[in-house]
């Protein structure tokens, strides 16, 4: 069974190698070289996470791990090749992408992520490999091996949900990040970020979908005693269009370095989309904040979010405090 890993790592690793040289060194690499530099990745970041192109044919690199002996089968298995329907030969699951090899806590290579150029909404934007023997996206966390020794050092690792951002943060000198790969985040993932760290800061996406994310993800880490930070982006961007638009030096001081506690984080949740000049929205808002109360125990965190509240909406904390004991 090990001997059969081996094998599956040691062709990613050749497939790493071979979609950075496509993408470095060749013709048909340069449009997606382009774009990259583009987005603001320097030619040593994408050295330094493997970054490279798969070309938009068929099967090119079925045929090199052809000729170089492996077993077609194990690379099916492995999420490299996919058998054609006729079952005469194979060809490669990732074509005409900007392939980001996907390592595990050792370094190895166990997987791609492939990023389309193309801005149709007909074509999936990320193609990802398969759940294989080698790689679980429920238990991988991109950047780990990297960010391990930095994340100890300070104790504080930072978590975002696309491993864009956490190129991008890179860019911002911060060295200690890491993501999952959409919008889960497994008891896994978090067990392995509580052996290494015992600050959390997330910080997710801007949009709605981000700011929903942040708020599950805080409740689990916290569920596990992992208690979390939150960093909010302003106007919906995420974090590396934030880097990009406002620079890494704002990105460190104003989102990362100013992150909010679980209970100021959730007033801004509930007050996000809200007018609080309007009676309506007023109420809302309470109801809100207070169904939240409920299902939090400290009566500490009780006593200050009831008088943050009645600050912003003028209510008395003690009209809020009966309504409160009313709920539960
Ligand atoms: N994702 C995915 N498949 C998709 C969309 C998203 O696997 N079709 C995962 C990717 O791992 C991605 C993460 O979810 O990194 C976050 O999604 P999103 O915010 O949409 O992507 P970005 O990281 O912002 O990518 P980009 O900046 O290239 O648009
Ligand atoms: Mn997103
Ligand atoms: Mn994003
Ligand atoms: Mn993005
Ligand atoms: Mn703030």
């Amino acid at each position: 069974k090990s001997g059969e890993f081996q094998q599956m790592r040691e062709a990613h690793e050749l497939a790493a190698n071979f979609y950075s040289h496509l993408l470095l060194n060749t013709v048909e690499g340069e449009k997606a070289l382009q774009y990259l530099e583009q987005r603001g990745f320097s030619r040593e970041h994408i050295e330094k996470y493997g970054i490279g192109w798969s070309l938009d044919d068929r099967e090119v690199l079925s045929q090199l791990l052809q000729r170089k002996k492996y077993d077609m089968k194990e690379m099916e298995r492995a999420g490299l090749c996919i058998m054609k329907n006729d079952g005469t030969g194979y060809f490669d699951r990732f074509r005409g992408r900007i392939m980001f090899p996907l390592h595990d806590d050792n370094g190895n290579v166990v997987g791609f992520s492939g990023r389309t150029l193309s801005t149709s909404k007909d074509e999936a934007k990320y193609l990802n490999s398969p759940e294989t023997p080698i790689f679980e996206k429920s238990r991988l966390l991109y950047n780990f091996h990297n960010a391990r020794l930095n994340v100890r050092k300070t104790g504080k690792v930072i978590l975002f949900e696309g491993f864009m951002d956490t190129i991008a943060a890179e860019r911002a000198g911060i060295m200690n990040s890491v993501a999952v790969m959409g919008t889960s985040l497994s008891d896994t993932h978090i067990t392995k970020l509580k052996r290494i760290a015992n600050q959390l800061i997330i910080c997710c996406d801007g949009d709605n979908a981000g700011w929903e994310a942040a708020k599950r993800f805080a409740n689990l880490t916290a569920q596990k005693g992992l208690d979390a930070q939150i960093a909010l982006l302003p106007s919906k961007l995420d974090p590396d269009e934030y880097i990009s638009t406002y620079g890494g030096e704002s990105f460190v001081e104003k989102v990362i370095g100013n992150p909010h506690t679980y209970m100021s984080f959730i007033l801004a949740f509930y007050k996000r989309s809200k007018n609080l000049t309007h009676e309506n929205d007023v109420l809302q808002y309470i109801h809100e904040v207070l169904e939240e109360l409920a299902q939090k125990v400290s009566p500490i965190e009780r006593d200050l979010m009831l008088r943050q509240l009645s600050t912003e909406t003028g209510v008395s904390a003690q009209a809020l405090q009966e309504q409160f004991i009313k709920k539960v």
